[in-house]
């Protein structure tokens, strides 16, 4: 069986799961088959012409509430930071719509600890929270949904390393058809 065929199937495994809203680090063993799909995936990255790899999606999860405040900072602990970029040319999309939502030092999700925020005209963003706690076999993380004009909506996950106070995260998006 050739390999094209197999990051295929892969591919379709990993978007049907997206559809079923499993996260990509939900469970071990769909971490290793969506690791498999992620193989495929960079495999085909590198053949075709978008310099700008787009940020994998991922769930959007069951806390998500729409109109969070907006604010850049929820808390104290840990700063992420990037730029919101088109997958056409890597290039900065500015006023970017970015909605962040993660638990709190208790390790639940409340309204203290989600924010609405925009790129600046150079794309970049700054959003400072607690360091969020894992919760229910899950690793740390933070939930991200970004909005803009003339692109598809990205909800995506950023993942800290443990103990980092600081990460950057840039968020490539993908113009609509
Ligand atoms: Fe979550």
């Amino acid at each position: 069986m050739n390999r094209l065929f197999l990051y295929i199937a892969f591919g379709f495994l990993f978007l049907t799961f997206a559809d079923m809203g499993i996260s990509r680090r939900e469970t071990p063993l769909l971490g290793l088959t969506l690791a498999m799909a992620g193989e495929g995936a960079k495999s085909i990255q590198t053949t075709n012409t978008e310099p700008c790899k787009p940020t994998p999606p991922d769930a959007l999860g069951p806390f998500y509430t729409p109109n969070a405040p907006e604010r850049t900072s929820v808390g104290k602990g840990h700063i992420l930071s990037g730029v919101v970029r088109t997958s056409v040319d890597c290039s900065p999309i500015a006023g970017a719509r970015i909605e962040c939502w993660l638990t709190g030092p208790d390790g639940k999700y409340d309204d203290d600890h989600r924010a609405t925020m925009f790129a600046d005209k150079e794309g970049a963003y700054k959003f400072e929270s607690n360091f969020p706690p894992p919760y229910s076999g899950r690793p740390s993380h933070i939930h991200m949904k970004i909005t803009a004009k003339g692109f598809r909506t990205l909800v995506t996950q950023y993942y800290p390393d443990m103990g980092k106070t600081e990460g950057e995260f840039d968020l490539v998006l993908i113009p609509v058809d």
